[in-house]
């Protein structure tokens, strides 16, 4: 497979599941568990390929307890999968670990890789020495980083003293260090507020530009996603159910948009028969309408709003990300979207 070496990430048929001693209640139940055969297993990831271009930034989303953190943990070299296979760098992570992170940054939002007891700058230092990231380079990214990410007012802070926002924006500038090539964030943006949030958003997609850097993100957050990635992964019970655009779900699985057009008089009267058109709402002034967006043009649709009576405003909403895959998850995707014409 040729296109196949221009792959910075290839994940193939991986699997993993998990097995643990199924508990027994009380003393004598623990005391029982320590010699028992009776194994629990669950499967948290299975058959999941997908292949990464350098310099993508991919949103790996899916409900709670899809398997999204098992995933990156086999991409990292933290878990062996039970079975199938990864490269990341072209290095299988368990089996070198060294080389491994080197050639990756790692942001989990629930736990820190900082010094709790050192000031931020001190874990910089640190990191710097062990990665032997040249003074040069490591004053150029700390210079950019702080910019980025407001870094300079709690530089000299003790990590434990710093907000969960600051704490996020050092450990984010602590993974860029290196200088990887691919960085993993595993729900980074998790508790933060919308300050630290789009500061976040913004220093990601600033590194993925400038540098190429290749990005796997994953988050509860689909404001993250929908503004940062073209590409989503979607899974649920630890299979993969979507993997393509953002503009392809929206189109397949999402195919109306929604008209707002507020009119200087009663509206009572507009009457719209197109086809592809459904009014939704009607209140005095105001007219809600669907439409569906392969079928029906925007301008063609508002001329025929206005010719009814005057028109006072119009807005033109997408249809959320968030709704078409909550649909996706509730429904399944064949029975999600349109119905076959
Ligand atoms: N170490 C483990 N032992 C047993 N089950 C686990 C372990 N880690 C995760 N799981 C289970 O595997 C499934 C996937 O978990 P996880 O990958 O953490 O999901 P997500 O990150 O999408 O919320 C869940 O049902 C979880 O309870
Ligand atoms: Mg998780």
């Amino acid at each position: 497979m040729a296109a196949a070496i221009n792959m910075i990430i290839q994940a193939s048929h991986l699997t993993k599941q998990f097995k643990s001693v199924r508990r027994k209640e009380g003393v004598l139940g623990t005391l029982a568990t320590l010699f028992s055969h009776d194994y629990e297993f669950k499967d948290a990831v299975t058959d999941v390929s997908f292949d990464l271009e350098p310099g993508e930034l991919v949103g790996y989303i899916g409900p709670n307890g899809a398997g999204k953190s098992t995933t990156i943990k086999m991409l990292t070299g933290i878990l062996v999968p039970t079975s199938g296979h990864c490269t990341v760098n072209g290095i299988v992570p368990w089996q070198d670990r060294q080389a491994n992170g080197r050639g990756i940054g790692v942001v989990f939002g629930q736990r820190t890789q900082l010094y709790w007891d050192l000031p931020l700058v001190e874990s910089f230092r640190l990191l710097k020495a062990i990665y032997g990231v040249s003074q040069a380079s490591y004053d150029r990214h700390l210079k950019k980083f702080s910019e980025l990410l407001g870094l300079d007012e709690f530089m000299r802070t003790p990590v434990r003293q710093l907000s969960l926002g600051q704490r996020m924006r050092g450990d984010f500038a602590a993974a860029m260090m290196h200088e990887p090539a691919v960085v993993f964030l595993d729900e980074p943006t998790i508790g933060l507020d919308v300050v630290a949030k789009e500061a976040i958003r913004n220093f990601i997609a600033s590194v993925n530009k400038e540098r190429g850097t290749t990005f796997i993100l994953t988050t509860h957050d689909l404001n993250d996603v929908e503004k940062l990635c073209a590409r989503i992964i979607l899974i649920d019970h630890g299979r993969k159910l979507y993997d393509g655009s953002i503009d392809a779900i929206k189109k397949r699985y999402g195919p109306n948009r929604l008209l707002t057009a507020d009119f200087l008089t009663d509206a009572a009267g507009v009457d719209i028969r197109m086809p592809g058109v459904a009014v939704l709402e009607r209140d005095g002034q105001r007219i809600r309408l669907e439409f569906e967006r392969e079928r029906v043009r925007a301008d063609e649709l508002i001329v025929a709003l206005s010719r009814q009576a005057d028109l006072k405003d119009v807005t033109i909403a997408e249809p959320e990300l968030e709704t078409i895959i909550r649909q996706i998850y509730e429904r399944g995707l064949d029975r999600s979207g349109p119905a076959p014409q």
